[in-house]
C-alpha cells in the first residue's frame, strides 16, 4: 500500500470534491470517472459511457434490483444504471455539494436517491442490495478494510460487488514512488493506494470471493490529456481557473500537478486502473455447515 506524506483525512477528500466542483463539472462533466477507449475512436461521453456499460455488464443486473453506489459523485452513473437496467439505485457521496446537485438531477421516479454521509458510517441495514459498485471512490477511504467489509455486509446473500480502482503496480520501484505514486496520493486526497494483491486480501478478508479481474489502465489514460488540454484552454480564457491555480487560498490547486503524473504512471504501468467482480457467499458458513451434516 502507498501512502502520502501528509495524513489525507475525510474532510480533506471532501473538501476536495466540493473545492474543485465546477472544475470538475465543466472540465470533465458529470461522470467524476476516467473514459474507457475500448475500440479508441470514441468521444469522451461516449467513453464515460463505456466506463458505465463496462461496469453494468460485470454487475450482471437484472429488473428490479436494488443497487448501491459507493461514492456517487454528481449521481451520473446512478442515473444512467436506473434509466437504462430498471434498477434502484442509492448513492453515497461525502460531498455535500456533490450530493446537492445529485439530488437536484434525480429521476422523477424515486429511481434513483442520493445520500450525504461516510461510506464507513453509511448506517445501512444488513443485506440491503442485490448489487453495489465504487467507482473510484475506494482509493479516498481512510480505512480501505471497513470499505470493504461494509460492502459485504450491505450485500444480500449471492449479491455482487464491482470495484474499479486507481491502483499501484505490485512492487513499484522507488523512483516511481517518491516522483508518481506519493504525490499523486497527497494531491489527489487519497489516504492511500493499494495495489491488486492489497485489494484482493481485504476482499477476501470481508468475506468475498472473487470472479475476476482486469487492469484496463492503457483503455482509460486518455483521460488525462483531454483534461490537460481543455484545462489550458480554461487558464487562458477563464479567471475563475487563473485563481484556482494560483491562489494560495485553494487548498487544492496542487492536483493539477497530478495530471502529468497521471498520464505517465498510467502509460508506464506505476499505476494500474482495476476493475474487480466479487460475489458474496449465497449461502453462510452455518448453512454450508448443516447441509454438510445431512
Ligand atoms: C472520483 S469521484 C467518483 C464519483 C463517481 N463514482 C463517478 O464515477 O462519477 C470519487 C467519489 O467518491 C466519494 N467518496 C470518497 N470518499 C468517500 C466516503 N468516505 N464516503 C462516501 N463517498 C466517498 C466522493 O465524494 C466522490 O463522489
Amino acid at each position: 500500500m502507498i501512502f502520502p506524506l501528509t495524513i489525507q483525512t475525510v474532510e480533506d477528500v471532501s473538501g476536495h470534491y466540493d473545492e474543485l466542483d465546477t472544475a470538475y463539472r465543466e472540465i470533465w462533466g458529470e461522470h467524476v470517472h476516467h473514459g474507457y477507449w475500448r475500440a479508441g475512436r470514441e468521444t469522451p461521453t461516449e467513453a464515460t459511457e463505456a466506463l458505465i456499460d463496462l461496469v453494468a455488464d460485470q454487475l450482471d443486473l437484472r429488473d428490479g434490483q436494488a443497487v448501491c453506489d459507493i461514492g456517487c459523485g454528481y449521481g451520473g452513473t446512478a442515473r444512467y444504471l436506473a434509466s437504462r437496467h430498471r434498477v434502484a439505485v442509492t448513492g453515497f457521496t461525502i460531498s455535500g455539494v456533490q450530493a446537492r446537485f445529485a439530488q437536484s438531477l434525480a429521476n422523477g421516479d424515486g429511481s434513483v436517491t442520493f445520500v450525504h454521509r461516510d461510506w464507513l458510517e453509511n448506517g445501512l441495514p444488513d443485506g440491503s442490495f442485490e448489487r453495489a459498485y465504487a467507482i473510484e471512490s475506494s482509493e479516498h477511504m481512510i480505512d480501505k478494510a471497513r470499505f470493504f467489509t461494509e460492502a459485504a455486509r450491505v450485500l444480500k446473500p449471492g449479491g455482487r460487488l464491482v470495484v474499479c480502482a486507481w491502483l499501484s503496480r505490485s512492487n513499484p520501484t522507488d523512483m516511481e514512488v517518491r516522483h508518481l505514486l506519493e504525490p499523486i496520493c497527497r494531491e489527489g486526497r487519497l489516504p492511500s493506494m493499494g495495489d491488486r494483491e492489497d485489494y484482493a486480501g481485504l476482499a477476501s478478508n470481508a468475506g468475498l470471493v472473487p470472479v475476476s479481474f482486469d487492469d484496463i489502465g492503457l483503455d482509460v489514460r486518455r483521460t488525462w490529456s483531454i483534461c490537460a488540454r481543455r484545462f489550458m484552454l480554461k487558464l487562458f480564457t477563464d479567471g475563475h481557473y487563473r485563481r484556482l491555480a494560483f491562489s494560495r487560498s485553494t487548498r487544492n490547486r496542487s492536483f493539477v500537478l497530478s495530471v502529468p503524473r497521471l498520464m505517465i504512471a498510467l502509460r508506464t504501468g506505476a499505476m494500474r486502473y482495476g476493475v474487480f467482480v466479487w460475489d458474496k457467499p449465497a449461502t453462510g458458513p452455518e448453512t454450508n455447515l448443516l447441509r454438510g451434516g445431512q
